[in-house]
């Protein structure tokens, strides 16, 4: 089947099986960003945004995304780039297998919440695992990149 779906602002028409999953298209599409760890909705390293809201594509089937804005990493590179300096300032990028979804969801995030408190940017992070650098580092580094 073929699905039209606008990918970091640019018209794609892409053809696709039934039962593909939005993480897996992207991936096949050149958007390697987009990780996949779990593939059963556990992880959040395949976090993208579905018009400009973040999702885990590993578990949206691509048919669902027909006409919808996707935006990956690659979309929002020069924020991305900021944020990133933060996280590694506090050592927070090791493996770096878990960053291109934490910074989807942070700068989700960031668009959704204002003057977030600890505990929300907490609630808000709970989807996104890192199985290296654990989580204090990453909550420096995102308190400090939110007052910036
Ligand atoms: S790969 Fe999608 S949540 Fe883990
Ligand atoms: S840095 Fe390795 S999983 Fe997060």
């Amino acid at each position: 089947m073929i699905v039209s779906l606008s990918i970091n602002g640019e018209m794609k028409i892409l053809e696709i099986n039934p039962d593909d999953f939005l993480a897996d298209t992207l991936r096949k599409n050149g958007y390697t960003s987009v990780k996949t760890g779990c593939d059963e909705a556990t992880c959040g390293s395949c976090t993208v945004w579905i018009d400009e809201k973040p999702v885990l594509s590993c578990s949206v089937p691509t048919a669902q995304a027909e006409g919808k804005k996707i935006t990956t990493i690659e979309g929002v590179q020069t924020e991305a780039e900021v944020l990133a300096k933060f996280l590694v300032a506090e050592g927070v990028v090791q493996c770096g297998y878990c960053i291109p979804g934490l910074i989807m969801t942070v700068l989700a995030m960031k668009r959704e919440l204002s003057h977030s408190t600890e505990q929300e940017i907490a609630h808000y992070l709970t989807g996104n695992l890192c199985r290296c650098s654990g989580y204090m580092g990453q909550m420096r580094a995102i308190i400090k990149y939110l007052e910036m």
